[in-house]
Order: C-alpha cells, then sequence, then structure tokens
C-alpha cells in the first residue's frame, strides 16, 4: 500500500511504502525531520497526527504524556501510515539545528578505486545513527588513533550506511592508517555533523555542482540529497579531474545522466593546477542558458575555490548564490 503523507507547516509531500515508519520514508524522500535514536527512546521525533491515522508497528521506551496522546501526538520512528495522513513535524532549516553527536560505526568495506583513493563504507548500529544534513562533514577516528574530518559522502536518506571518500596524503595520519591498517571489521569513533555547505532547497534556481577532485566527496552527497528531493529542473554537474583516474566515480555520475533526463554531467581535466585554466575551461563547456536562474556549488581547494568565485562575480552571479566547501587536501 502507498500512502501519502504531508507534513506541515511546510507542506512538503512523500511517499511511504509497505510499512516503512514515518520517519524512514520521510528521510527516504529527502526532507530534514527532527529525529535522534531512531529507536523510540529520545521522544526527538514527537510529530501530531492532524488526521488521517497511524499504527505503531514497534514498542518504544519513551513515555509520551498523557496531554500529548490526547492531542494525537506519536513518534515517527515507531509508527506506519494507515492511509493518507497529514502531521505536524519538526524539520531542520539550517544546519545549527542538527546537534553533534558521538558514536562508534563500523568498516563495512574500503574500496581502494585507485592508488590515491579510498572508498569507505561505515555502518552505525540500528540504534545509534548519524543525524546529517546533505554536504556536512564528520570528524573520524578517534580512541587513540589517529583522526580527520571529512565530508560524508552519502545521502541522510540512510543515516546507518555513511561513505566517505579518503585520498592517500602522506601527511596526513589518518590517511596513512585508512591506507595501511584500516579493514573490514574495525570501528571507528564518529564526531559531527559540521559545515554549512547545504543544499538551499527554497530556491527555485538550477543546480550546479562543481567538484575539484576530491571535492567530489560532499558533492557526491548534494546530489544524492537533490535527486531525491527533486527540488531542482535542471541540475549540471562539473567534475574536475587529472584524467579519467582521478574521476574515480565516473560511471556513477555516467548513470546519474543516463536515468536522468535534466541532469547533464561533464567531465573537466584538471588543467595542472591552475584554477583559471579550468575555470576558462568549464566556462566553455558549461555553456548555461542566460536566461535561466543557477545556484552555484562548489568543493575544491582555496585556489578552485578564490577562481571560481572571481569568475562567477565577475559574470554577475549575485554572491548569495554561491556556496563554496574548502578541501584542505585534493
Ligand atoms: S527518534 Fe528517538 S524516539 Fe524517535
Amino acid at each position: 500500500m502507498t500512502a501519502r503523507i504531508k507534513i506541515l507547516p511546510s507542506g512538503h509531500e512523500f511517499n511511504s511504502e509497505g510499512n516503512h515508519t514515518l520517519l524512514e520514508a520521510g528521510l527516504s524522500a529527502g526532507l530534514r525531520l527532527g529525529y535522534g535514536c531512531s529507536n523510540g527512546n529520545c521522544g526527538e521525533c514527537l510529530a501530531r497526527v492532524v488526521s488521517g491515522q497511524v499504527e505503531k508497528t514497534r514498542h518504544h521506551d519513551f513515555r509520551i504524556s498523557a496531554a500529548d496522546k490526547t492531542d494525537g501526538h506519536v513518534l515517527m520512528c515507531r509508527n506506519t501510515a494507515v492511509g493518507d495522513v497529514v502531521l505536524e513535524a519538526q524539520e531542520a532549516s539550517s544546519s545549527q539545528q542538527v546537534p553533534e553527536q558521538q558514536l562508534t560505526a563500523k568498516v563495512k568495506a574500503i574500496n581502494f578505486v585507485t592508488e590515491e583513493m579510498a572508498l569507505l563504507h561505515l555502518k552505525t548500529p540500528r540504534t545509534r545513527r548519524l543525524r546529517f544534513l546533505a554536504g556536512q562533514a564528520a570528524r573520524l577516528g578517534g580512541n587513540g588513533k589517529a583522526s580527520a574530518t571529512h565530508s560524508i559522502a552519502s545521502c541522510p536518506c540512510d543515516d546507518m550506511q555513511l561513505h566517505f571518500q579518503i585520498p592517500r596524503q602522506p601527511t596526513s595520519d589518518f590517511s596513512r592508517y585508512v591506507f595501511d591498517q584500516l579493514k573490514r571489521g574495525d570501528s571507528l569513533e564518529l564526531v559531527g555533523p559540521y559545515g554549512d555547505f547545504i543544499l538551499d532547497e527554497d530556491s527555485p534556481n538550477s543546480l550546479v555542482f562543481i567538484a575539484w577532485k576530491s571535492g567530489f566527496s560532499s558533492i557526491r552527497s548534494l546530489v544524492e540529497h537533490a535527486m531525491s528531493l527533486e527540488v531542482a529542473e535542471q541540475m549540471v554537474l562539473v567534475w574536475v579531474a587529472d584524467g579519467d583516474e582521478g574521476r574515480y566515480l565516473d560511471n556513477l555520475c555516467r548513470s546519474w545522466a543516463d536515468a536522468l533526463d535534466d541532469f547533464t554531467y561533464l567531465p573537466v581535466n584538471a588543467d595542472g593546477e591552475d584554477p583559471q585554466g579550468c575555470m576558462a575551461e568549464i566556462g566553455r563547456v558549461l555553456n548555461l542558458p542566460e536566461q535561466q536562474q543557477y545556484d552555484y556549488y562548489v568543493a575544491g581547494n582555496k585556489a578552485i575555490l578564490d577562481a571560481t568565485s572571481a569568475i562567477l562575480l565577475q559574470q554577475g552571479v549575485s554572491p548569495s548564490r554561491l556556496r563554496f566547501d574548502q578541501i584542505l587536501h585534493d
């Protein structure tokens, strides 16, 4: 059965299939619903049923007060929709509304896609997940091990499966630890999320994502989130890297372009370390229709961000339409 859920006051709507909880269905649809444990303990996903019927599918330890019960409050992580439902629920509108969390996750897989790049797949416990917004980062390591902050390279729609892209960096203890010692089944401590390189979901503009080398990490999270929300009419992804090998998830980008009518993927070769040269090439291949409005999300090193900013501002793009994520390593 498919139920249609509407959230107030935002007016966001999504479908819920089978007996997915209200929270699972909302997160899968890309909503920034307020929640904590996902497990019926904290009460942070409390929402009021305005109309329609829900059904409790799992036990919860959190005690809902008598007044809240009478008022129609339920836990979104423990209830499923029985037909169409309207709910009054909290949604985060900024990164400040997502608290810092600390948890331990297990390494589910490490995939060394090239000599220089490790794709790290972590799985959190079912009862202790990481709530974050697409584009944010987390600190990995801890417990006496080396640690470093990296962008989360996956979508918040699955908060148990977290992906990171760790470049080889001889000067980073954490990078050396990942490449030389870390293995499947090991534990890593996670603290976060951090950063406000997040999608402006209220903007009606088309989206341009520019990833410089491993800046693709936060860009991937934003693209997947934007796809689940279906917010933009048109999305353009530019990935600047050293040759084909530098675009270590090229097939993924091509599959997005194949699957979506309004998605354009433009691979661009890095012109050495010359950001001006790269931007000239990006300008040449982008060729965006002038009458259309765009929001730009750019992830790269300081030089590429400075060059991109200067060029886009010169072209008359409003500073409010630019968002930058500075990476500390290529
Ligand atoms: S998220 Fe903690 S009770 Fe639902």
